[in-house]
C-alpha cells in the first residue's frame, strides 16, 4: 500500500505548533491533530492541578499517538502537533512507521514564548511549567528547525520551502507504455519525480509502486494510488504531466486534481487530444488559476524515452515554469538544442501534434502504396523493396518511416514474411480524421491526408472487399520488361508526392494560425519535427532552413522547392497513369498528383461550378473582365 505523510510539528507549549499545524494542514488540505486530544483523562487533570507530567504518564499517550500517526500515512497524511521534547518520546511516535514522518522542530527563546504564555488563556498548561520544558527538551535530531520569530504566514512558507529538499520536482500521473518511458526519460535526466496510476482490481494492481520498484535509482521516485498523496508529495507550484488516454478520462483526472491543487499549479496534458477540447479545459482551469498546458508528443514508446518530438501550447508564464522539464527530456536537433519549443496559445499544441499525424497518415500511406506496386507490379520480393529502399534512403530521402519500412519487410517468422501474414487492415485513433475536419472548416484542401484517412477506412471494409473482389474477379497486370526505369520513376514520385504532402500540412497549420491569431512559427515547427518525432526526415531538415524568416512562402514556392519538384512532375503522373492502369488504387499518389496539378494551374474548372451554381440556385458568380467586388447573375433559362 502507498502511504501518506505525517508532518509532526514539535517544540516546547507557548512555540505555535497549533496554529501553525492547523495553518499547514489547510495548505496541504490534510488533517490536522493535537497531540492533547489524544491525553488520558488522568493526564489532563494532572496539569491542569499545576503537576507535571513523567514518563510513566506519557507512556501511553505517545504509543497511543505512534498507532495513530501508522493509522493516517495509510490515508490521506496529516498534521500533528506534539511537544514531543525527549528524542526518547519522538522514537515512540514513530516507532511503528518512521518512514513517512516528517519532523518539524518550532524553536524560540524562552522570553519570546513566555511572553506569547502571558497572553494565551483558558489553557491548562501553565506559564511556570515553561522552565522545566526548557530544562527537559532535548535538542532535535530528525527533522527541519523553524525560528518562530516571524508571523505564521511566514513560518508556513518557511516550512514549505525547507521540506520542499523532500518532495518530487514533478508529478506524472499514468503508467500506460508512453508514461512509463517518459517516466523514465524524467529519471534518467536527475528529476524526481511522483508517479501516480489507478488502483483497479484484476487490471491495474499496485502499478505505481511496482514501476518505482522496477527503477535502479527508486530514491528519486515515489509511486501512489492515492491521489492527495500524490499531490501532497509533489514541490509547489506543482507540475503534474497527464498520460491518460485522450478523451474522457483526462476529464476525470482534471476533475479529481482540482480540488488538490493550489493557483499556479500547472497541468500538462501530453495525450492526443483535440486541440478544441484543450482550448474548454484550458478555459475551465483558468477559472480555478490553474495553469494548463496542452502538449503534442511524438516519438511512440522508444521517443518518449530517449527523447521525443514536443509540441506544448498555453500561456507563455505556464510554459516559463514547466516548459523546462520538457525542453530536458526532448529530443535535441542538429545543433544540439531541444526538439520542445513553445509553440502558442492554448489548443495551438495541440492542433500542431494532430497535423503531424495527418502528415504521418499520408507518409505512411505513400510508403504501403509504394511497396505494394513495387511487390505486385514490379514483381520485387520483400528484401529486394527493403534494398531499393536503403538505397532511397542514401540517395538523400532518409526518413524515420522509410527506414522502419525498410526493415519491416526483412522481418521473418520461419520462411515466411511477416508481412505476409499482417491482416491488411488499418486501425485508427483519430488524428487523422480531425485534421480532415479541421481542413474542412477552414476552407483548405488536404487532399493527401484525407485520402490516407479514407483509405483507412476502405481496409477496415475487408469482408466487402473480399466479397467485391470475387464478384468484379479484375486483374492487376505486372510489369513485362526490365524494370529498372519504373524503379527511378518511382523514386522521383515518391519524393513528389512526400513534398506536396509536407505542403499541405503547413498550409493547414498556416491557415489556422491565422483564424486563431496563434502567430505559430512554421520554422520552429519544422525544427522541432527534425527528430524525436515520427515524421522526422532529411526533408524535415530543409523545411526548417527554407521556412526561417520566410513564414508566409509556401512550400511549393519556395525556388529550391520548384528546382527538386520540376523534374518529377513527369514521373508523378506516370506512376500515377501506370499503377491505376495496371489495375492498382493509389490513393495518396494521386490526390499528390492532382493537387499539384490543380495548384500549378492558373485556369481551373470551377468556372462550370460557379455557372451552375449560378443557374439553380442563383448563387452569383464574379467575372474575369470586372472588378472582383462585382457579382452577377445571369437568366439561364431564357
Ligand atoms: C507519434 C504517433 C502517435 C501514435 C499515433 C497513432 O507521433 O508518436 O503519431 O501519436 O502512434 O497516434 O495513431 P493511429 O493509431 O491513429 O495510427
Amino acid at each position: 500500500m502507498n502511504k501518506s505523510v505525517v508532518y509532526i510539528i514539535y517544540g516546547v507549549s507557548g512555540s505555535g505548533k497549533t496554529t501553525i499545524g492547523k495553518a499547514l494542514a489547510k495548505d496541504f488540505k490534510i488533517p490536522f491533530f493535537d497531540a492533547d486530544d489524544f491525553h488520558p483523562e488522568s493526564n489532563i487533570k494532572k496539569m491542569s492541578n499545576g503537576f507535571p507530567l513523567d514518563d510513566t504518564d506519557r507512556a501511553p499517550w505517545l504509543k497511543k499517538m505512534a498507532n495513530e500517526i501508522s493509522d493516517w500515512s495509510t490515508k490521506n497524511g496529516a498534521v500533528l502537533a506534539c511537544s514531543a521534547l525527549k528524542q526518547k518520546y519522538r522514537e515512540t511516535l514513530q516507532s511503528i512507521d518512521s518512514e513517512y514522518i516528517e519532523w518539524i522542530f518550532l524553536e524560540g527563546s524562552f522570553d519570546l514564548i513566555a511572553h506569547r504564555m502571558e497572553v494565551r488563556k483558558h489553557h491548562f498548561f501553565k506559564k511556570e511549567m515553561l522552565v522545566s520544558q526548557f530544562e527537559t527538551l532535548e535538542k532535535p535530531k530528525e527533522g527541519i528547525v523553524i525560528n518562530i520569530d516571524k508571523n505564521s504566514d511566514e513560518i508556513v512558507n518557511e516550512i514549505k520551502s525547507k521540506l520542499h529538499t523532500n518532495k518530487s520536482q514533478l508529478g506524472l500521473i499514468g503508467l500506460g507504455v508512453m508514461g512509463k518511458s517518459l517516466a523514465k526519460n524524467f529519471l534518467s535526466k536527475d528529476f524526481t519525480l511522483s508517479v501516480y496510476n489507478r488502483q483497479m482490481d484484476n487490471y491495474e494492481v499496485d502499478v505505481a509502486k511496482k514501476f518505482v520498484s522496477e527503477q535502479p535509482d527508486s530514491d528519486d521516485v515515489l509511486g501512489f494510488d492515492d491521489l492527495q498523496s500524490f499531490v501532497s508529495s509533489l514541490e509547489q507550484p506543482r507540475t503534474i504531466m497527464l498520460m491518460v488516454n485522450a478523451g474522457k478520462p483526462v476529464d476525470l483526472v482534471i476533475d479529481s486534481l482540482i480540488p488538490l491543487l493550489s493557483k499556479e499549479d500547472c497541468i500538462i496534458d501530453g495525450g492526443n487530444s483535440h486541440y478544441k477540447v484543450t482550448l474548454e479545459r484550458s478555459k475551465r482551469l483558468a477559472k480555478h488559476e490553474i495553469d494548463f498546458l496542452g502538449t503534442g508528443i511524438s516519438g511512440g514508446e522508444e521517443g518518449a524515452l530517449k527523447g521525443p518530438s514536443i509540441m506544448p501550447s498555453g500561456s507563455k508564464k505556464a510554459y516559463d515554469t514547466s516548459g523546462l522539464f520538457l525542453e530536458t527530456i526532448s529530443a535535441r536537433d542538429k545543433n544540439g538544442n531541444s526538439c520542445c519549443t513553445y509553440v502558442g496559445p492554448e489548443g495551438s499544441g495541440h492542433f500542431v501534434k494532430m497535423v503531424h499525424n495527418g502528415i504521418e497518415y499520408a507518409e505512411m500511406q505513400l510508403l504501403a502504396e509504394t511497396y505494394h506496386i513495387l511487390r505486385f507490379y514490379a514483381g520485387k520480393t520483400p528484401i529486394q523493396i527493403s534494398d531499393i529502399f536503403d538505397k532511397w534512403i542514401e540517395n538523400g530521402l532518409k526518413s524515420y518511416l522509410l527506414e522502419i519500412t525498410s526493415g519491416i519487410l526483412l522481418e521473418k517468422e520461419g520462411d515466411d514474411f511477416l508481412i505476409d501474414k499482417i491482416l491488411d487492415k488499418a486501425g485508427q485513433k483519430g488524428t487523422g480524421g480531425w485534421s480532415t475536419n479541421a481542413a474542412l472548416e477552414l476552407g483548405v484542401s488536404l487532399s493527401t491526408i484525407s485520402e490516407s484517412v479514407m483509405a483507412r477506412n476502405i481496409s477496415g471494409m475487408k469482408s466487402e472487399r473480399v466479397e467485391a473482389s470475387a464478384i468484379y474477379q479484375l486483374k492487376t497486370t505486372t510489369i513485362a520488361l526490365d524494370n529498372i526505369a519504373f524503379v527511378e520513376s518511382l523514386e522521383k514520385a515518391f519524393k513528389a508526392t512526400s513534398i506536396i504532402n509536407h505542403h499541405i500540412g503547413f498550409e493547414l497549420i498556416k491557415e489556422a494560425s491565422k483564424e486563431y491569431n496563434w502567430e505559430l512559427n512554421l520554422s520552429e515547427i519544422a525544427r522541432i519535427w527534425t527528430n524525436g518525432c515520427i515524421i522526422r526526415s532529411d526533408l524535415m531538415e530543409q523545411i526548417w532552413e527554407l521556412f526561417f524568416n520566410n513564414n508566409d512562402t509556401s512550400l511549393l514556392t519556395f525556388p529550391d522547392i520548384v528546382t527538386i519538384m520540376k523534374p518529377r512532375v513527369t514521373s508523378l503522373s506516370e506512376i500515377v497513369s501506370i499503377g491505376l492502369k495496371a489495375g492498382f488504387s493509389l490513393p495518396v499518389f494521386s490526390a499528390a498528383t492532382n493537387y499539384f496539378l490543380a495548384y500549378t494551374s492558373a485556369q481551373s474548372s470551377a468556372n462550370i461550378i460557379q455557372a451552375q451554381r449560378d443557374y439553380f440556385g442563383a448563387h452569383t458568380y464574379q467575372r474575369v473582365d470586372t472588378s472582383l467586388d462585382q457579382y452577377f447573375h445571369t437568366n439561364w433559362k431564357h
